[in-house]
Protein backbone atom coordinates (compact mmCIF):
# COMPACT_ATOMS: atom_id res chain seq x y z
CA UNK A 1 0.00 0.00 0.00
CA UNK A 2 1.11 3.33 -0.80
CA UNK A 3 2.35 5.47 1.67
CA UNK A 4 4.25 8.78 2.55
CA UNK A 5 7.58 9.09 4.56
CA UNK A 6 8.38 12.15 5.80
CA UNK A 7 11.10 13.21 8.35
CA UNK A 8 10.62 16.50 9.95
CA UNK A 9 12.70 18.93 11.09
CA UNK A 10 13.71 20.70 7.89
CA UNK A 11 13.00 24.24 7.36
CA UNK A 12 11.17 24.86 4.31
CA UNK A 13 12.68 27.66 1.63
CA UNK A 14 12.09 28.02 -2.30
CA UNK A 15 9.02 28.54 -4.17
CA UNK A 16 6.01 26.67 -4.93
CA UNK A 17 3.52 26.67 -7.97
CA UNK A 18 0.02 26.14 -6.61
CA UNK A 19 -2.48 24.41 -9.34
CA UNK A 20 -6.04 25.10 -10.34
CA UNK A 21 -8.37 24.65 -7.81
CA UNK A 22 -9.92 21.18 -7.59
CA UNK A 23 -13.15 22.09 -6.19
CA UNK A 24 -13.37 25.43 -8.99
CA UNK A 25 -12.65 22.24 -11.67
CA UNK A 26 -15.28 19.76 -10.75
CA UNK A 27 -18.11 21.88 -11.39
CA UNK A 28 -16.70 23.63 -14.41
CA UNK A 29 -15.98 20.19 -16.11
CA UNK A 30 -19.92 19.22 -15.28
CA UNK A 31 -20.88 22.48 -16.81
CA UNK A 32 -19.27 21.50 -20.45
CA UNK A 33 -22.02 18.92 -20.42
CA UNK A 34 -24.30 22.15 -20.95
CA UNK A 35 -22.52 22.89 -24.15
CA UNK A 36 -22.25 20.62 -27.59
CA UNK A 37 -19.38 22.68 -28.94
CA UNK A 38 -15.45 21.95 -27.73
CA UNK A 39 -14.49 23.43 -24.50
CA UNK A 40 -11.13 24.14 -23.24
CA UNK A 41 -9.89 24.17 -19.91
CA UNK A 42 -6.67 24.95 -18.81
CA UNK A 43 -4.84 25.04 -16.06
CA UNK A 44 -7.32 21.83 -14.76
CA UNK A 45 -4.83 20.11 -12.15
CA UNK A 46 -4.26 16.43 -12.86
CA UNK A 47 -5.85 14.72 -9.31
CA UNK A 48 -7.67 11.52 -8.68
CA UNK A 49 -10.98 14.05 -8.25
CA UNK A 50 -10.82 15.12 -11.78
CA UNK A 51 -10.22 11.73 -13.24
CA UNK A 52 -13.14 10.26 -11.84
CA UNK A 53 -15.25 13.44 -12.97
CA UNK A 54 -13.95 12.87 -16.55
CA UNK A 55 -14.85 9.30 -16.22
CA UNK A 56 -18.48 10.32 -14.94
CA UNK A 57 -18.70 12.87 -17.73
CA UNK A 58 -17.03 10.66 -20.77
CA UNK A 59 -19.79 7.59 -19.32
CA UNK A 60 -22.35 10.33 -19.92
CA UNK A 61 -21.02 10.80 -23.50
CA UNK A 62 -18.47 13.11 -23.68
CA UNK A 63 -15.04 12.96 -25.09
CA UNK A 64 -12.11 14.18 -22.48
CA UNK A 65 -8.61 14.39 -23.65
CA UNK A 66 -5.88 15.76 -21.18
CA UNK A 67 -2.72 17.29 -22.81
CA UNK A 68 -0.49 18.55 -19.93
CA UNK A 69 -2.53 20.72 -17.81
CA UNK A 70 -5.33 21.12 -20.53
CA UNK A 71 -8.67 19.60 -20.68
CA UNK A 72 -10.84 19.62 -24.43
CA UNK A 73 -13.70 18.59 -23.74
CA UNK A 74 -16.47 18.09 -26.45
CA UNK A 75 -20.39 16.79 -25.23
CA UNK A 76 -21.41 17.14 -28.42
CA UNK A 77 -24.47 14.75 -27.51
CA UNK A 78 -25.74 12.87 -24.28
CA UNK A 79 -26.05 9.66 -25.34
CA UNK A 80 -26.64 8.26 -21.07
CA UNK A 81 -28.43 9.86 -18.12
CA UNK A 82 -27.02 7.58 -15.81
CA UNK A 83 -24.26 8.57 -13.81
CA UNK A 84 -22.67 4.76 -13.02
CA UNK A 85 -23.08 4.22 -9.38
CA UNK A 86 -19.12 2.76 -9.23
CA UNK A 87 -18.11 6.47 -10.10
CA UNK A 88 -20.75 8.41 -7.65
CA UNK A 89 -20.12 6.22 -4.81
CA UNK A 90 -16.10 7.22 -5.05
CA UNK A 91 -16.50 11.17 -5.14
CA UNK A 92 -19.65 12.96 -4.04
CA UNK A 93 -19.24 16.06 -6.17
CA UNK A 94 -20.17 13.94 -9.14
CA UNK A 95 -23.37 15.33 -7.75
CA UNK A 96 -22.75 18.15 -9.90
CA UNK A 97 -23.72 16.67 -13.13
CA UNK A 98 -27.13 17.00 -11.87
CA UNK A 99 -27.78 20.35 -12.89
CA UNK A 100 -26.20 20.31 -16.24
CA UNK A 101 -27.81 16.85 -17.65
CA UNK A 102 -31.02 17.69 -16.60
CA UNK A 103 -30.68 21.29 -18.19
CA UNK A 104 -30.00 19.77 -21.70
CA UNK A 105 -31.86 16.15 -21.57
CA UNK A 106 -34.65 16.85 -19.75
CA UNK A 107 -33.95 13.82 -17.38
CA UNK A 108 -31.11 12.61 -15.18
CA UNK A 109 -30.38 9.85 -13.11
CA UNK A 110 -27.63 9.63 -10.64
CA UNK A 111 -27.07 7.05 -7.29
CA UNK A 112 -27.67 9.08 -3.53
CA UNK A 113 -24.48 9.59 -2.77
CA UNK A 114 -25.01 9.18 0.69
CA UNK A 115 -22.39 10.34 3.36
CA UNK A 116 -18.91 10.60 4.12
CA UNK A 117 -15.89 10.49 6.41
CA UNK A 118 -16.65 13.92 7.51
CA UNK A 119 -20.77 13.73 7.88
CA UNK A 120 -23.97 12.63 6.23
CA UNK A 121 -24.22 15.73 3.73
CA UNK A 122 -27.50 15.71 2.51
CA UNK A 123 -28.56 16.83 -0.37
CA UNK A 124 -31.95 18.11 0.15
CA UNK A 125 -31.11 21.63 -1.35
CA UNK A 126 -29.57 20.70 -4.37
CA UNK A 127 -33.18 19.00 -4.84
CA UNK A 128 -35.28 21.56 -3.58
CA UNK A 129 -33.75 24.03 -6.36
CA UNK A 130 -34.19 21.52 -9.32
CA UNK A 131 -37.85 21.19 -8.02
CA UNK A 132 -38.74 24.82 -7.83
CA UNK A 133 -37.66 25.04 -11.68
CA UNK A 134 -39.62 22.62 -12.11
CA UNK A 135 -38.47 19.08 -12.16
CA UNK A 136 -39.55 16.02 -10.78
CA UNK A 137 -37.74 13.73 -8.45
CA UNK A 138 -38.33 10.45 -7.42
CA UNK A 139 -35.85 7.65 -4.96
CA UNK A 140 -35.54 4.67 -7.50
CA UNK A 141 -33.76 1.64 -6.04
CA UNK A 142 -31.17 3.90 -4.33
CA UNK A 143 -31.13 6.21 -7.74
CA UNK A 144 -31.92 9.74 -7.79
CA UNK A 145 -34.65 9.81 -10.83
CA UNK A 146 -35.21 13.50 -12.27
CA UNK A 147 -37.00 14.39 -14.75
CA UNK A 148 -38.32 18.27 -16.36
CA UNK A 149 -40.74 18.60 -19.12
CA UNK A 150 -39.38 22.05 -19.09
CA UNK A 151 -37.37 24.06 -16.94
CA UNK A 152 -38.83 27.31 -16.06
CA UNK A 153 -36.96 30.18 -13.98
CA UNK A 154 -37.82 30.78 -10.31
CA UNK A 155 -36.87 32.53 -6.65
CA UNK A 156 -35.07 30.12 -4.93
CA UNK A 157 -34.26 30.93 -1.54
CA UNK A 158 -31.22 28.58 0.07
CA UNK A 159 -31.73 27.83 3.87
CA UNK A 160 -27.76 27.77 3.57
CA UNK A 161 -25.45 28.45 1.29
CA UNK A 162 -24.81 25.35 -0.04
CA UNK A 163 -21.44 25.71 -2.45
CA UNK A 164 -22.63 22.70 -4.21
CA UNK A 165 -26.62 23.57 -3.94
CA UNK A 166 -26.12 26.91 -5.58
CA UNK A 167 -23.87 25.21 -7.96
CA UNK A 168 -26.23 22.89 -9.79
CA UNK A 169 -29.24 25.13 -9.46
CA UNK A 170 -26.97 27.77 -11.57
CA UNK A 171 -26.04 25.11 -13.87
CA UNK A 172 -29.85 23.66 -14.28
CA UNK A 173 -30.90 27.48 -14.68
CA UNK A 174 -28.66 28.50 -17.79
CA UNK A 175 -30.92 26.91 -20.07
CA UNK A 176 -34.09 27.05 -18.21
CA UNK A 177 -36.61 29.63 -19.89
CA UNK A 178 -36.57 33.12 -17.88
CA UNK A 179 -35.08 34.33 -14.60
CA UNK A 180 -33.74 32.66 -12.04
CA UNK A 181 -32.87 34.00 -8.63
CA UNK A 182 -31.33 32.36 -6.22
CA UNK A 183 -31.33 34.32 -2.62
CA UNK A 184 -28.95 33.31 0.12
CA UNK A 185 -26.53 31.72 -2.36
CA UNK A 186 -22.73 30.73 -1.75
CA UNK A 187 -19.95 33.41 -2.08
CA UNK A 188 -17.38 30.92 -2.82
CA UNK A 189 -14.26 32.29 -5.49
CA UNK A 190 -15.03 28.77 -7.14
CA UNK A 191 -19.24 29.85 -7.30
CA UNK A 192 -17.29 33.29 -9.55
CA UNK A 193 -15.83 31.02 -10.98
CA UNK A 194 -18.18 28.64 -12.42
CA UNK A 195 -20.60 31.75 -13.36
CA UNK A 196 -17.62 33.39 -15.02
CA UNK A 197 -17.07 29.92 -17.33
CA UNK A 198 -20.78 30.17 -17.83
CA UNK A 199 -20.90 33.45 -19.43
CA UNK A 200 -17.67 32.79 -21.58
CA UNK A 201 -19.80 30.22 -23.22
CA UNK A 202 -22.46 32.92 -23.44
CA UNK A 203 -24.70 32.46 -20.46
CA UNK A 204 -26.34 35.31 -18.35
CA UNK A 205 -25.09 35.22 -14.89
CA UNK A 206 -24.66 38.28 -12.76
CA UNK A 207 -23.99 38.53 -9.11
CA UNK A 208 -21.48 36.04 -8.49
CA UNK A 209 -19.55 36.16 -5.63
CA UNK A 210 -22.60 37.90 -3.29
CA UNK A 211 -25.52 36.12 -1.97
CA UNK A 212 -28.06 37.02 -4.75
CA UNK A 213 -27.32 35.57 -8.14
CA UNK A 214 -29.46 36.16 -11.53
CA UNK A 215 -29.46 33.36 -14.04
CA UNK A 216 -31.52 34.54 -17.09
CA UNK A 217 -31.78 31.34 -19.29
CA UNK A 218 -30.42 31.29 -22.75
CA UNK A 219 -31.42 28.87 -25.86
CA UNK A 220 -27.87 27.62 -25.84
CA UNK A 221 -24.23 28.09 -25.02
CA UNK A 222 -21.29 27.94 -26.94
CA UNK A 223 -17.67 26.32 -27.04
CA UNK A 224 -14.48 28.60 -24.88
CA UNK A 225 -11.50 28.41 -23.25
CA UNK A 226 -11.13 28.94 -19.51
CA UNK A 227 -8.44 29.02 -17.13
CA UNK A 228 -9.29 28.12 -14.15
CA UNK A 229 -8.85 30.18 -10.77
CA UNK A 230 -6.33 28.85 -8.08
CA UNK A 231 -6.43 26.44 -5.96
CA UNK A 232 -6.87 28.64 -2.59
CA UNK A 233 -6.90 25.41 -0.18
CA UNK A 234 -4.04 24.32 -1.83
CA UNK A 235 -2.59 27.44 -1.31
CA UNK A 236 -3.42 27.48 2.24
CA UNK A 237 -1.99 24.63 3.72
CA UNK A 238 1.62 25.14 1.95
CA UNK A 239 1.61 28.52 3.71
CA UNK A 240 0.71 26.75 6.93
CA UNK A 241 3.57 24.29 6.25
CA UNK A 242 6.30 26.88 5.44
CA UNK A 243 5.28 29.08 8.51
CA UNK A 244 4.75 25.80 11.06
CA UNK A 245 8.42 24.28 9.92
CA UNK A 246 9.88 28.07 10.69
CA UNK A 247 10.74 28.50 6.73
CA UNK A 248 10.79 31.53 4.05
CA UNK A 249 8.75 30.67 1.11
CA UNK A 250 7.11 31.92 -1.67
CA UNK A 251 3.69 30.29 -2.38
CA UNK A 252 3.32 31.29 -6.48
CA UNK A 253 0.30 31.38 -8.52
CA UNK A 254 -2.35 32.75 -5.75
CA UNK A 255 -5.48 35.11 -5.46
CA UNK A 256 -4.48 36.86 -2.66
CA UNK A 257 -8.07 37.73 -2.38
CA UNK A 258 -9.18 34.38 -1.87
CA UNK A 259 -7.15 33.77 0.85
CA UNK A 260 -7.90 36.85 3.26
CA UNK A 261 -9.26 35.04 6.27
CA UNK A 262 -6.00 32.44 6.44
CA UNK A 263 -4.10 35.67 6.27
CA UNK A 264 -5.49 37.35 9.00
CA UNK A 265 -4.99 34.33 11.60
CA UNK A 266 -1.31 33.51 10.40
CA UNK A 267 -0.39 37.10 11.13
CA UNK A 268 -2.36 37.22 14.20
CA UNK A 269 -0.46 34.54 15.60
CA UNK A 270 2.83 36.50 14.54
CA UNK A 271 3.54 35.12 11.04
CA UNK A 272 5.04 37.12 8.77
CA UNK A 273 3.26 37.54 5.29
CA UNK A 274 3.41 39.95 2.11
CA UNK A 275 2.26 39.65 -1.05
CA UNK A 276 4.92 39.49 -4.00
CA UNK A 277 3.39 39.64 -7.71
CA UNK A 278 1.50 36.51 -7.91
CA UNK A 279 2.31 34.54 -5.22
CA UNK A 280 2.26 35.68 -1.21
CA UNK A 281 5.67 34.78 0.78
CA UNK A 282 5.44 33.48 4.06
CA UNK A 283 8.33 33.83 6.50
CA UNK A 284 8.57 32.00 10.10
CA UNK A 285 11.21 31.94 12.67
CA UNK A 286 9.28 28.87 14.71
CA UNK A 287 8.24 30.87 17.29
CA UNK A 288 4.04 31.97 17.04
CA UNK A 289 1.15 31.88 19.13
CA UNK A 290 -1.79 30.01 19.57
CA UNK A 291 -4.94 32.01 17.93
CA UNK A 292 -8.63 30.88 18.05
CA UNK A 293 -10.90 30.07 14.62
CA UNK A 294 -14.15 29.52 13.71
CA UNK A 295 -14.80 27.68 10.26
CA UNK A 296 -17.51 29.32 8.30
CA UNK A 297 -19.06 29.78 4.83
CA UNK A 298 -17.16 32.36 2.70
CA UNK A 299 -15.60 34.55 3.39
CA UNK A 300 -15.39 33.28 6.65
CA UNK A 301 -12.21 30.95 7.73
CA UNK A 302 -12.63 27.77 5.39
CA UNK A 303 -13.66 24.78 6.67
CA UNK A 304 -10.79 23.05 3.88
CA UNK A 305 -8.55 24.68 6.10
CA UNK A 306 -9.26 23.81 9.50
CA UNK A 307 -7.71 20.22 9.63
CA UNK A 308 -4.39 22.00 8.34
CA UNK A 309 -4.63 24.72 11.03
CA UNK A 310 -5.18 22.45 13.69
CA UNK A 311 -1.75 20.85 12.67
CA UNK A 312 -0.65 24.51 12.32
CA UNK A 313 -1.70 25.05 16.28
CA UNK A 314 0.03 21.74 17.77
CA UNK A 315 3.18 23.53 18.11
CA UNK A 316 2.20 27.41 18.81
CA UNK A 317 2.61 28.74 22.08
CA UNK A 318 -0.42 28.64 24.43
CA UNK A 319 -4.07 26.82 23.45
CA UNK A 320 -5.99 27.92 20.45
CA UNK A 321 -9.75 27.22 20.12
CA UNK A 322 -11.19 25.71 16.97
CA UNK A 323 -14.79 25.78 16.24
CA UNK A 324 -15.99 23.78 13.11
CA UNK A 325 -20.02 25.07 11.93
CA UNK A 326 -19.83 23.64 8.67
CA UNK A 327 -19.21 19.33 8.96
CA UNK A 328 -20.65 17.76 12.09
CA UNK A 329 -17.89 15.30 11.82
CA UNK A 330 -14.69 17.19 10.82
CA UNK A 331 -12.34 16.34 13.30
CA UNK A 332 -11.05 13.14 12.11
CA UNK A 333 -7.80 14.07 12.18
CA UNK A 334 -7.43 14.75 15.62
CA UNK A 335 -6.90 11.39 17.04
CA UNK A 336 -4.22 10.77 14.60
CA UNK A 337 -2.55 14.21 15.20
CA UNK A 338 -2.48 12.92 18.94
CA UNK A 339 -0.74 9.81 18.11
CA UNK A 340 1.96 12.26 17.31
CA UNK A 341 1.84 13.71 20.81
CA UNK A 342 -0.75 17.32 20.35
CA UNK A 343 -2.73 17.75 22.83
CA UNK A 344 -5.81 18.22 21.77
CA UNK A 345 -9.30 17.60 23.65
CA UNK A 346 -12.64 17.70 21.55
CA UNK A 347 -15.59 19.14 23.29
CA UNK A 348 -18.41 19.04 21.07
CA UNK A 349 -17.88 21.21 17.78
CA UNK A 350 -14.79 22.61 19.26
CA UNK A 351 -11.43 21.35 19.33
CA UNK A 352 -8.88 22.94 22.44
CA UNK A 353 -5.44 22.49 21.07
CA UNK A 354 -2.62 23.13 23.17
CA UNK A 355 0.71 24.02 21.90
CA UNK A 356 3.93 21.94 22.45
CA UNK A 357 7.25 21.84 21.71
CA UNK A 358 7.59 19.18 19.34
CA UNK A 359 5.22 16.53 17.77
CA UNK A 360 7.05 13.12 17.25
CA UNK A 361 7.51 11.17 14.11
CA UNK A 362 4.59 8.23 14.09
CA UNK A 363 2.60 5.88 11.94
CA UNK A 364 -0.54 7.46 10.76
CA UNK A 365 -3.38 7.29 8.61
CA UNK A 366 -5.33 10.09 6.64
CA UNK A 367 -9.46 9.64 6.48
CA UNK A 368 -9.84 12.34 4.26
CA UNK A 369 -8.30 14.80 1.85
CA UNK A 370 -7.80 17.71 4.28
CA UNK A 371 -6.88 15.53 7.25
CA UNK A 372 -4.11 14.23 4.63
CA UNK A 373 -2.69 17.83 4.39
CA UNK A 374 -2.49 17.92 8.28
CA UNK A 375 -0.70 15.04 8.61
CA UNK A 376 1.75 16.01 6.01
CA UNK A 377 1.90 19.71 7.96
CA UNK A 378 2.25 17.81 11.23
CA UNK A 379 5.26 15.47 10.11
CA UNK A 380 7.30 18.07 8.53
CA UNK A 381 7.44 19.56 11.78
CA UNK A 382 7.88 16.17 14.01
CA UNK A 383 10.97 15.15 15.20
CA UNK A 384 11.81 11.91 13.47
CA UNK A 385 10.27 9.79 10.65
CA UNK A 386 6.26 9.10 9.91
CA UNK A 387 4.99 7.22 7.07
CA UNK A 388 1.38 8.06 6.42
CA UNK A 389 -1.09 5.88 4.83
CA UNK A 390 -4.44 6.23 3.14
CA UNK A 391 -2.70 8.93 0.63
CA UNK A 392 -5.58 7.96 -2.07
CA UNK A 393 -7.26 10.83 -0.13
CA UNK A 394 -4.27 13.57 -0.42
CA UNK A 395 -4.06 12.36 -4.59
CA UNK A 396 -7.54 13.68 -4.73
CA UNK A 397 -6.82 16.82 -3.71
CA UNK A 398 -3.38 17.49 -3.72
CA UNK A 399 -1.25 17.50 -7.26
CA UNK A 400 2.50 16.08 -7.20
CA UNK A 401 2.56 16.73 -3.54
CA UNK A 402 5.75 14.86 -2.38
CA UNK A 403 7.45 16.33 -5.80
CA UNK A 404 6.16 19.97 -4.92
CA UNK A 405 7.31 19.53 -1.27
CA UNK A 406 10.86 18.41 -1.67
CA UNK A 407 11.55 20.85 -4.14
CA UNK A 408 11.34 23.20 -1.16
CA UNK A 409 13.28 21.03 1.18
CA UNK A 410 10.81 19.01 2.73
CA UNK A 411 12.33 15.39 3.46
CA UNK A 412 9.48 13.06 1.89
CA UNK A 413 9.26 10.52 -0.72
CA UNK A 414 6.49 8.18 -1.61
CA UNK A 415 6.85 4.77 -1.56
CA UNK A 416 4.47 2.68 -3.05
C1 LIG B 1 -17.96 22.05 -1.08
C2 LIG B 1 -16.51 21.67 -1.31
C3 LIG B 1 -15.88 21.22 0.01
C4 LIG B 1 -16.05 22.28 1.07
C5 LIG B 1 -17.51 22.69 1.19
C6 LIG B 1 -17.72 23.86 2.14
C7 LIG B 1 -16.47 20.86 -3.58
C8 LIG B 1 -16.30 19.71 -4.50
N1 LIG B 1 -16.45 20.59 -2.27
O1 LIG B 1 -18.64 20.87 -0.66
O2 LIG B 1 -14.48 20.98 -0.23
O3 LIG B 1 -15.61 21.76 2.31
O4 LIG B 1 -18.03 23.08 -0.10
O5 LIG B 1 -16.97 24.94 1.76
O6 LIG B 1 -16.58 21.99 -4.02
N2 LIG B 1 -25.84 20.50 3.28
C9 LIG B 1 -27.13 20.05 3.55
N3 LIG B 1 -27.99 19.89 2.51
C10 LIG B 1 -27.63 20.13 1.21
C11 LIG B 1 -26.32 20.57 0.95
C12 LIG B 1 -25.45 20.75 2.01
O7 LIG B 1 -27.49 19.84 4.70
O8 LIG B 1 -28.45 19.95 0.30
C13 LIG B 1 -24.90 20.72 4.40
C14 LIG B 1 -23.68 19.79 4.32
O9 LIG B 1 -23.96 18.54 4.92
C15 LIG B 1 -22.64 20.59 5.08
C16 LIG B 1 -22.99 22.04 4.72
O10 LIG B 1 -24.34 22.01 4.27
O11 LIG B 1 -22.79 20.41 6.46
C17 LIG B 1 -22.11 22.66 3.66
O12 LIG B 1 -22.16 21.89 2.48
P1 LIG B 1 -21.90 22.46 1.02
O13 LIG B 1 -21.61 23.92 1.08
O14 LIG B 1 -23.00 21.99 0.14
O15 LIG B 1 -20.54 21.70 0.62
P2 LIG B 1 -20.25 20.84 -0.67
O16 LIG B 1 -20.75 21.54 -1.87
O17 LIG B 1 -20.65 19.44 -0.44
Amino acid sequence: MSKLIITGGKQLEGTITVSGAKNAVLPIIAASLLCAEPIRLEDAPDLLDVNIMNQVISALGAKVVRKGSTLEIQASSIDCIEAPYELVSQMRASIVTMGPVLARQGHVRISHPGGCAIGSRPINWHLKGLEALGADVRMDHGFLDVTAKELKGARIYLDYPSVGATENIMMAAVLAQGTTLIENAAQEPEIVDLATFINEMGGKVRGAGTSIIHIEGVQELHGTTHTVIPDRIEAGSYMLMAAATGGNVLVQNVIADHLKPLIAKMEESGIDISEEGDGIRVIGDGNYTAVDIKTQVHPGFPTDLQAPFMAFLTRAKGTGLITETVFENRFMHVDELKRMRAEIKIEGRSAVVQGIQRLNGAPVTATDLRAGAALILAALTAEGTSEIRGIQHIDRGYEKVEEKLSRIGGNIIRSE
